[in-house]
């Protein structure tokens, strides 16, 4: 079933007896989204898919303008997974009126990925916060694939009580590695080419995770500095290696878990992909 209000939704969400899993997109649904549902349909006894393009999470017009919208192909995806509902809200729904409160991601959200979309991390996270109220879930999943996202999200569930089990599903790649994205329907094949040294220098960084971070990152380097001067170019935005809970830098000789991450651009499309890694 689809609801498109939020009192539809409060009804129909009375209705499910049990443990209600939440998966949030922003659409576009893709095998990365379909992965999301099935895990939480492995883990609770109702779940319930939100698609909605957040105006607040985009910097730019026309990123936001640009963005995919396929609700019947979305709503067709969920039913095939088994999500029962389906909260597609308008713009005008979720902001009645200009917030006067809203969520701030402090430090965590100025960084690496928040550097490059300054407010970025803000606006999901107030997105979130309010889906959360309206949905009122046991649990919601998200992707590894926006690694920061994920942390952030940790960090508004437990900073705020809000009460909501944050469970983490893994990337879902092509045969070739490129990561799976709504955003991937807008490169050109040449482009693609182009992109595929994100995943290629994750994997070059990989191999070296025996040798320490340094090594991991003198990797994966080369691969980026040889797409940016491909055609098209990849124009990098960062390499970094993060801690994954606080996305700040790891050390030099850092011992445990780390997250080497990567952003560029390549044509009018910006590219994002991680690894988790063990030192
Ligand atoms: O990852 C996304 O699709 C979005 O950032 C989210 C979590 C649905 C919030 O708008």
């Amino acid at each position: 079933m689809i609801v498109h209000t939020v009192a539809d939704l409060r009804r129909e969400r009375r209705k499910l007896p049990g443990r209600v899993a939440f998966v949030p997109t922003m659409g576009a649904l893709h095998e990365g989204h379909r992965a999301l549902i099935r895990a939480a349909k492995e883990s609770a006894e109702h779940v319930v898919v939100s698609v909605f393009v957040n105006p607040l999470q985009f910097g730019e017009q026309a990123d936001l303008d640009r963005y995919p919208r396929t609700l019947d192909a979305d709503a067709a995806i969920c039913a095939e997974e088994g999500a029962e509902l389906v909260f597609a809200p308008s713009a005008a729904e979720v902001y009645p009126r200009p917030l006067e409160v809203s969520v701030q991601t402090g430090r965590m959200g100025e960084i690496v990925e928040g550097a490059a979309r300054p407010g970025h991390f803000d606006g999901m996270a107030t997105v979130v916060a309010k889906l959360f109220g309206m949905v009122s879930p046991d649990l919601a999943f998200f992707g590894q694939k926006d690694a920061q996202q994920l942390a952030i999200v940790r960090r508004l569930s437990e900073d705020l009580n809000l009460d909501v089990e944050i469970v983490a599903v893994p990337t879902v790649r092509e045969p070739d590695g490129f990561a799976l994205s709504s955003r991937n329907r807008f490169l050109s094949p040449e482009e693609r080419v182009t992109g595929l040294a994100l995943s290629r220098a994750l994997f070059a960084g990989r191999d070296a995770v025996a040798e320490g971070p340094e090594a991991v990152l003198a990797a994966a380097g080369p691969v980026l500095e040889a797409a940016a001067k491909a055609d098209p170019p990849l124009a990098l935005d960062y390499l970094v290696l993060a801690d994954p809970a606080t996305f700040t830098q790891v050390p030099s000789g850092h011992r445990g878990p780390a997250v080497l991450a990567v952003a560029g651009r390549v044509g009018a499309t910006r590219l994002i992909d991680n690894l988790p890694l063990e030192f």
